[in-house]
């Protein structure tokens, strides 16, 4: 007897234009989630022109696509389409088995013990470019903050400064720019078609693993010891003791980049957005930054008596996700929420709506970082913060196989320079009105945002002399 499927489709926006919903998910992705979610709950289907698709912004419902049904998923051909062409078979991207294997091989070198060696880099590049912005100077915040995450990045794959790399990044760059609207495309252009930006794409490419790849054969002519990623890789050995080829260690080093740079920097650049416009909250930030550290950068032994820097970064990422929306496709016909989602279907998991959703954040719009200080029990007892008490929906890493590698050395980031940040300078929005979000790859604002420098004179720690 053949299987009879008796759910139903989810809700949504059912319309007899062609185009479906592409049109609103062009010109606004949040929106159209926001009403999605809204009009139809956390399970709601659209089309892009002829594809299906489904927004989904519930924490069970999260759950299934990225844990328990996670077998009926994949990345999809989407975003295989724009990101493998770089990434290749980086981490970010493949399925199955290799992934497997290399996220064995990698998870060692981004738990939290070597991760505090990590401390320094941030603390100095943090202090080292707050302390070139002038009093009253006026600056791009999200350029301030790509700038310190982007030397950042530098030091902890290889050891360098990206300023010393500057052909390098501007490739990189590129190669990034290329994904984003490859990503967006509505007739994709294969990579093979020699249109003006493939030669260019093709090009970076090829200069970019090239200039990689002499870094790997610098390093290992130079030998010695060094704190970062690429010296981690490079001695990394699988179960059978054999070490990763060249070729996969640069898929490896580029989605590291790809994957750590963007993220970061959106994240700080909400972050200090959000204190300038809280000044309540940039004071208590800098006043528990000043009583810890005194005239001295933070180490690993701090992190623990920074909770309010930590618990400022952490509720930015929940009301700005840097990852708003994730992706995936059905590979079989399955079910979400007991709807029954066809084969083919493209999901959007929408961890913006989902971290605004009254019901699990009361006052969702309020930044109140609160929310992610632990607290105690009526007895007394250590009780966890009330945001962290929400499981799946709280999701600024994603979860699951595909579930950030790197999120303890970019919550550790996050912390170390809203302290380090907020005790040196403090940033005053110079454009009136709400500083509006727009989906790219990553939540970015829209249009520039600029902003007044003023330096801090630090009150001396409490426990220096
Ligand atoms: C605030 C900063 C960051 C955010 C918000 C973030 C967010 C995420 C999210 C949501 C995913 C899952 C994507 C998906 O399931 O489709 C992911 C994956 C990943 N992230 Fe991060 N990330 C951040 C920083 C970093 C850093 C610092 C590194 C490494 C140095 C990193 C390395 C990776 C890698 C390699 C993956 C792919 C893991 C896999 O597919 O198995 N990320 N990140």
């Amino acid at each position: 007897m053949t299987a009879v499927t008796l759910e139903a489709p989810p809700p949504g926006l059912h319309t007899r234009n062609p185009l479906g919903a592409l049109p609103a998910m062009r010109r606004d992705p949040l929106q159209l989630f926001e009403s999605l979610a809204r009009e139809h709950g956390s399970v709601a289907a659209f089309r892009l022109g002829p594809q299906p698709a489904v927004m989904v912004s519930g924490p069970e419902a999260v759950r299934e696509v990225l844990v328990s049904r996670a077998d009926d998923f994949d990345k999809g051909d989407i975003q295989r389409r724009a990101f493998t062409p770089a990434l290749r078979n980086g981490l970010l991207i493949v399925e199955g088995d290799l992934h497997r294997v290399q996220r064995k091989l990698l998870v060692p070198h981004f738990q939290a013990r070597r991760i505090s060696n990590y401390v320094d880099i941030f603390a100095r590049e943090a202090q080292r470019h707050a302390d070139r912005l002038d009093d009253g100077s006026e600056v791009d915040l999200l350029a301030v903050m790509g700038g310190i995450t982007r030397d950042v990045i530098g030091h902890l794959l290889w050891s360098r400064s990206l300023a010393e790399e500057a052909e390098l990044a501007a490739a990189v760059t590129r190669v990034f720019e290329w994904e984003m609207r490859a990503l967006f495309a509505l007739v994709p252009v294969p990579l093979g078609i020699p249109t003006p930006a493939n030669r260019q794409m093709n090009g970076d490419l090829r200069w970019v693993r090239g200039r990689i790849q002499a870094i790997i054969d610098e390093r290992r002519a130079a030998g010695g010891e060094y704190n970062d990623l690429l010296d981690a890789l490079l001695q990394a050995r699988y179960d059978d003791g054999s070490a990763m080829s060249d070729d996969q260690l640069l898929d490896e080093l580029i989605t590291l980049w790809g994957a750590a740079h963007e993220t970061s920097a959106d994240a700080q650049f909400w972050t200090a957005a959000l204190l300038a416009t809280h000044p309540q909250v940039r004071d208590a930030v800098a006043a528990e930054a000043d009583r810890v550290l005194g005239d001295r950068l933070p180490t690993a032994d701090d992190l623990g008596r920074l909770p309010l820097a930590m618990a400022a970064f952490k509720e930015a990422m929940r009301l700005y996700p840097p990852a708003a929306s994730l992706m995936r496709e059905a590979v079989r016909d399955t079910t979400l929420g007991g709807y029954r989602i066809r084969k083919g279907t493209i999901v959007f998991i929408s961890t913006y709506s989902m971290h605004r959703d009254p019901a699990l954040y009361p006052a969702p719009e309020l930044f109140d970082p609160e929310r992610f200080l632990a607290g105690v029990d009526e007895n007394g007892r250590p009780a966890a913060a009330p945001a962290e008490r929400n499981g799946f929906g709280y999701l600024p890493f994603g979860a699951g196989r595909h579930v950030c590698i790197g999120s303890t050395l970019a919550l550790t980031e996050g912390q170390v320079f809203t302290a380090v940040l907020a005790r040196r300078l403090s940033f005053d929005l110079i454009d009136d009105g709400p500083v509006e979000p727009q989906l790219l790859i990553n939540l970015r604002p829209r249009g520039t945002v600029r902003a007044t420098v003023s330096r801090r004179v630090p009150a001396r720690s409490e426990n220096v002399a």
